[in-house]
């Protein structure tokens, strides 16, 4: 079966998903939506700097709904819930990286999209690398370990080179180091890992009491110049580690927890094990890291060739789990409720 595809905005991780929709003999891209006014009626290949494909960008939905996708590859800057309930309750269903775990980070938004869901008979998946991906790793590793007392998960990674301000300012980047109620806004930014939490806490079959998010930061003693014209002025912050720990029985049982830096003049100067570590604390304890390296042809000839391998992480859950998101039975469905993944018509020999 091939399945057809819309592609929801061409942004970092849109692009990186349309290139692997265009490689996938089993998919098919039929659409793509556009945010920006100069992106409209252009060559989605074009977009997305890889050969056209013969689909041009477009901002009318109707249009797009019409032509009957099997699914919507949602990757905006932000999950927008009306747009998500007019694609559902047209019976199409969506796989997506935008703020879309368990769907609880949309407050009463996802009671909308579980309607929207039953009545278009469709289904919706979110995942990423972290979270999604990672809290799948972590859930399987919790399998080998008789007794399990906490199951963690730390993404440490230099994020200089990422070019999304307006996703990483809500954590809490580029604002002075001693803004009153900086942990307010970074707990509000990084919400979605909550979900991520109750993913892992549902899979254990636990029952939290509390999520908590603690936080702690630390600032550049030079002005950093960042891609995307963002400047982090002397003073400001260019690290953030946040750590969303859930509790039950008063002990952490489940924790997420993301250690991002920026630049060369951070203080204090965290040093980080880049990449995902895993950590089952248990009987016995299972450590995994979880690293990505450039294939080995890889020839990178601009910044951006490796930052897109770095989104490929990002995509591809969400790309992986189209055949199993429309086979499943309409509603919210996270990893928990779909069987294993398959990486279909992905091998290239
Ligand atoms: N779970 C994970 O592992 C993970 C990791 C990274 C990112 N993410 C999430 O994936 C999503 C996409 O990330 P990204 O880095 O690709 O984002 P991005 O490039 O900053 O933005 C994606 C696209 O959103 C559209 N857009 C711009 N401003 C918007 C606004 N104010 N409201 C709605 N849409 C807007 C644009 O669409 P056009 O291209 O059509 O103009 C833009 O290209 C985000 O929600 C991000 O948080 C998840």
């Amino acid at each position: 079966m091939t399945y057809r595809v819309v592609q929801w905005t061409t942004g970092n991780v849109g692009k990186r998903s349309v290139r692997a929709v265009a490689l996938n003999p089993e998919l098919e891209l039929v659409g793509c939506y556009a945010w920006s006014d100069d992106k409209i009626g252009r060559d989605v290949g074009d977009l997305c700097g890889i050969e056209p494909l013969g689909v041009k960008a477009t901002n009318d939905v109707d249009a797009l709904i019409a032509l009957k996708p099997d699914c919507v590859v949602y990757n905006p800057m932000f999950a927008d819930v009306d747009e998500m309930v007019r694609i559902l309750s047209a019976g199409i269903n969506i796989v997506s990286t935008s703020e879309f775990i368990t769907g609880h980070f949309l407050g009463e938004g996802r009671d909308r999209i579980a309607e929207a869901c039953e009545q278009g008979g469709s289904t919706v998946f979110g995942s990423g690398i972290n979270p999604g991906f990672i809290q799948l790793f972590a859930i399987v590793s919790a399998g080998l370990s008789e007794q399990v007392r906490k199951v963690s998960v730390t993404e440490a990674i230099d994020t200089t080179i990422y070019n999304s301000p307006a996703t990483e300012k809500p954590m809490g980047f580029g604002y002075p180091i001693d803004t009153p109620d900086l942990k307010v806004s970074t707990e509000k930014g990084s919400g979605i890992f909550r979900d991520g939490v109750l993913l892992v806490a549902d899979a254990l079959g636990v029952e939290l009491d509390e999520v908590r998010c603690d936080v702690d930061y630390a600032q550049t003693t030079e002005d950093l110049h960042l891609p995307g014209d963002w400047t982090i002025a002397k003073g400001c912050v260019a690290g953030v580690d946040v750590a969303w720990k859930g509790i039950a029985g008063g002990k952490e049982v489940v924790e997420i927890r993301g250690r991002w830096r920026k630049g060369q003049t951070l203080q204090p100067d965290w040093k980080l094990d880049m990449g995902y570590t895993v950590e089952v604390v248990g009987t016995p304890t299972i450590k995994t890291t979880l690293s990505f390296l450039p294939p080995p042809d890889f020839v990178g000839e601009t910044l951006d060739d490796y930052i897109m391998l770095g989104l490929s992480i990002v995509a591809m859950p969400a790309i992986t789990a189209i055949p199993a998101v429309v086979a499943a039975p309409p509603g919210i469905a996270t990893y928990n409720d779909l069987p294993l993944l398959l990486p279909r018509g992905v091998v290239h020999v």
